[in-house]
């Protein structure tokens, strides 16, 4: 069964509250977005495999660590998920970038797609899908189903801000996938806006209301 990590830690909450903060415009929008990204991606590449190296100080040889497992692979929802890359990218810079678009029709919720491109060696990664919000759960589990597709097998669920909603899907659709948030919130609006939630995250992010 998935397991789901919402981050307690008291930047990632301090800096959670201001981006919820209606007051709160697109370019402080953006920082916290990108800071919160870091801290998360800080989180969840815990379980990193590491091997033992041999290296050498100015004063003498020791042993040291280096990753050693799979490469990474970053897999933002078009368009909000574009903001949490380079947040990620600032600890993990190996990692490969695929982009998935995505819309939601505004009546049905459904997930639209309109665009794809991912590195050609995907299923080899190991993969963190970004999204600031999971809503209903239809964007994220056509995502993940998308990946798991083309063979990707280990895959993690990074979003900001979740509804309980959301988590039920990706649960039931995908019961391998772990997912990590910084906030947990109460549940959808009749238009499937999360509450408290923090509005539209792409608008926000890229001032388009
Ligand atoms: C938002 C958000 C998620 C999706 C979540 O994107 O970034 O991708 O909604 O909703 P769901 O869980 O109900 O699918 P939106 O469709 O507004 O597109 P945008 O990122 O281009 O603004
Ligand atoms: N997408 C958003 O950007 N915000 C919500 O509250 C729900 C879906």
């Amino acid at each position: 069964m998935a397991n789901i990590t919402v981050f307690k830690h008291p930047l990632i909450q301090h800096k959670l509250s201001i981006l919820r903060d209606i007051n709160t415009g697109s370019k402080d929008f953006r920082e916290l977005t990108r800071e919160i990204s870091t801290l998360m991606a800080y989180e969840v590449t815990r379980d990193l495999q590491l091997e033992e190296i041999e290296i050498e100080t100015p004063l003498q040889r020791t042993k040291g660590y280096a990753l050693s497992g799979k490469k990474l692979g970053l897999i933002p929802i078009l368009r909000a998920g574009l903001g949490m890359v380079d947040g990620m990218l600032s600890i993990l810079p190996a990692a490969k970038v695929g982009h998935i678009g995505l819309y939601r029709d505004p009546n049905t919720l459904s997930p639209v797609e309109y665009y794809c491109k991912l590195p050609h060696d995907i299923a080899e990664r190991d993969i963190f899908v970004l999204d600031p919000m999971l809503a209903t759960g239809g964007s994220a589990s056509a995502a993940i189903q998308f990946l798991k597709n083309r063979g990707c097998k280990n895959i993690k669920l990074v979003n900001i801000i979740a509804a309980p909603e959301g988590v039920e899907v990706i649960k039931k659709d995908h019961p391998d996938v772990d997912i990590f948030i910084a906030g947990l919130d109460e549940k959808l609006n009749e238009k499937g806006y999360i509450l408290p939630g923090l509005g539209d995250a792409g608008d926000r992010l890229f001032g388009t209301k």
